[in-house]
Parts: structure tokens; sequence; C-alpha cells
């Protein structure tokens, strides 16, 4: 039987040659619900090139799609725009098995790349501005260090307006469709949304410098085909303007109450300061960590005000599940929050101390002490939830306009 992998025809003379891979549901810590997509693209240019590959896994995947348009032995050119193994963990074998005439990177892509495969293939840098013939075609560069790591760039094709942007502007999302247009915009949003809260966040200050910088090359876009999710033809200037608010952590008025509990008392806490936003006209989302999952909290808070944060004390530290979270949230440093600690103990209570620690480790502006409680949770302690509640509203309500 032939091979079942086609190409699919994304323009004039690109061909998407990727790879779906239905079922991964973790990708280093964050829950990809719907699976992902690891895309590389095949230019029939005069100079065949083939932009980025895929994970190793998929290898056979992705040269039997390019066999369908093209002999694999016939590209003439691999470019590497991003050195992270879903794009590059069969880049060794694949270059055995075309023997390009010359593989391209950034400058940095071909420190890391000799780093991770220690290849003996010649890498060539691009620099930033470069511009690389392909016959009758033409390929520009530009350099996005930390989009998503130090090596990464963006690849122009001129003729054709297509952006290769590598991880910006993805999505993990294995889907039939392969365009913006031919999938339900609601899920698009979401997982573009989750996708960069999840991976991109950290960068966001990057992110707001990389989009002046392209508005001020002043490119055209018929479209921009990322390394991962659909390739968007349709929805370019919306996915730029999400990236821009994105970055800039455009706020709403709404909190981020994330807790772990025992026996249900740092819970009881948890509704109380809940009841206290919810009535103070704040829109909010209560998240067991015994139920949710790290990289949801991670996408509420792509556009919360505030993040407050509850554990029982469990042998002198946070619940497990509560340390997962903080640690994870600390890296993705979300900016200009504002939050609180609580938590019940039995006997030692020191939880939401460690909560304000790790708080203040990602700059979130403190508006309490830490509020606890021996064991269960008295009505007195209650109002005081309550009442921490009303007044994170009222600061919120100060900050965000409605
Ligand atoms: Fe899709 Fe940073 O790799």
């Amino acid at each position: 039987m032939a091979e079942p992998f086609k190409a699919v025809k994304i323009s004039d003379h690109v061909y998407w040659v990727g790879a779906i891979d239905w079922n991964i549901r973790d990708f280093h810590g964050y829950m990809t619900k719907r699976g992902s997509t690891y895309n590389a693209y095949l230019v029939l240019a005069d100079k065949i090139t083939l932009m980025d590959t895929v994970r190793a896994p998929f290898r056979e995947e992705m040269l039997a799609r390019i066999a369908s348009v093209a002999n694999p032995a016939d590209i003439h050119y691999i470019i590497s725009n991003h050195s992270e193994m879903d794009h590059t963990g069969c880049l060794p074998e694949v270059i055995d098995a075309v023997k390009p005439e010359k593989v391209f990177t950034s400058v940095m892509g071909a420190k890391t790349l000799k780093e991770i495969f220690h290849l003996n293939q010649d890498l060539i840098p691009l620099k930033d501005g470069d511009h690389l013939s392909l016959g009758n075609m033409t390929l520009s560069f530009m350099e996005t260090r930390m989009l998503h790591w130090p090596d990464s760039m963006f690849s122009y094709l001129v003729e054709e307006q297509l952006l290769f942007a590598q991880d910006a502007f993805g999505m993990h999302l294995a889907c039939s469709q392969r365009f913006d247009d031919e999938v339900d915009p609601a899920i698009l949003r979401y997982e573009a949304a989750t996708y960069f809260a999840n991976i991109l966040m950290p960068y966001s200050a990057l992110i707001t410098k990389l989009l002046a910088r392209v508005a001020a090359a002043g490119l055209s876009f018929k479209m921009i085909a990322p390394d991962h999710g659909p390739v968007w033809r349709r929805d370019i200037p919306g996915i730029l303007d999400r990236y821009a608010e994105w970055a800039d952590r455009k706020l709403f008025r709404k909190a981020v109450v994330v807790y772990g509990t025992m026996w249900h008392s740092t819970e009881k806490m948890a509704l109380a300061i809940t009841e206290g936003l919810l009535t103070g006209g704040i829109d909010v989302r209560l998240m067991s960590m015994d139920e949710c999952h790290r990289s949801d909290v991670a996408y509420e808070l792509l556009d919360a005000a505030a993040l407050v944060v509850g554990s029982s004390t469990l042998n002198n530290n946070l619940l497990p599940g509560m340390a997962d979270i903080l640690t994870y949230l600390k890296g993705l440093k979300p900016r200009n929050l504002m939050g609180a600690a609580f938590g019940s103990y039995g006997w030692s209570g020191e939880a939401p101390r460690q909560i304000q620690e790790m708080l203040t480790e990602f700059k979130v502006d403190l508006l309490a002490a830490p509020l606890q409680t021996r064991h269960v949770p008295d009505q007195v302690v209650l109002a005081q939830c309550y009442d921490l509640g009303r007044g994170i509203a009222e600061k919120i309500r100060q900050k965000v306009k409605p």
C-alpha cells in the first residue's frame, strides 16, 4: 500500500509536510488536552527548501508527506528556525537521508544544535536581516531570541508574503484542518491563549518589542505559518492583536483563587474569600489543585488582576500540589498581579507564610498579611476571609477600569 501521508498545499509554492500528534497530553508539564501538530513546510522553489522538521518519532510521517510532492533527495536546503526537539528531533536522520547542499539556522541555533546533536554537518548561521536566494524566490530572516529559545528566528518568504513563525502564533491543537478559517474561532482563541500563557508568558516584554520590530519592518502577511496548530490566513490581524494584549497582560476585573486542602478547612476559607470577591463585582475562578491542572491556572492568569493562594500546612510545609503550582507560576512570571495568602493548620502553620514568600518571588503585590486559622474556621474567621475578598475586590476595581 502506498504511504497514506500526503502533503497539504498552503500556497502557490509551499506545502505543509508536518505531523499530527493526536494523543500527546503532556508537553513538559503543560496539559495538551487536544494533542498537537509539529509543522514542517516544503518550499518548492528552484532550491527546494525544507522549513523545520518534526519530533523524532514522526520522521517517517514527515518524509512520506514530502515524498507525495517531491523526491526528498531533491531537497537543497534545510532551515531550522528553532532548535527545540519537537522541531529538530529527527534533523540528524533527515540530513543523513536527504543529504542537502546546505543547512541553515540562526547564529545561536548553530551553537545549540551542535550542543544537542553533536552534528558533523556544517551549519550555516544566518544573522538578523540576512537574505537567502532560493533561485526564483527569496527568504529573509529575523532573529526572535527567547521566542521561544535564544536560537529562535522567523523566516519570511518574500514573494508569497508568508511568515514561517516557529513557536510564535502557534497552539497545541491536533485537528483535521490546516487553516485557521476552518477551525471554530473559540477553540483557536482558547488554545492560542493557553499556549501563550504556558509557553511564552515569561518572554512577554520581548514579544512586545518584537511586535514593534515587525510593524516597523513594514512586512505584509498573507499567511503566518507556525510550527504548531493551524496556518493563519484569515484572522492574521486578530492573532497579532491578541499577542499584543497578552504580552501587555491587559487586565480584567478578574481574580483567581487557587488552593489545596486536607480536611476542607482551607477550602471553607477559599469559598468565603470567593464570596467576598463575587459580591465585590469581580469575575472569579476558584481552582482546587486537587482537581485542576497547572496549565489551566496559567491560562486563567493571562488576564486576571489578582491571585489568592491558600494551602493547609502538611509537615511544616505547603501541600505538594501547591508547591507544584507556585513553582510553575514562578517560572512563568505573570506580571502586575495583586494577591494574598491564606490557610488552615493544626499546630505549626508555615504554609501561608511560605506562599507569601513565593508570591513575592514573582513580584505579586501583597495586599494583606497571611490569613490563617487553627483547624476548622469559625464564623469570625470566615467573616475575615469574606472581608479579605471584598478588600481585594475593591483594589481590583480601583486598578482596572471596566
Ligand atoms: Fe515548539 Fe519551543 O518548541
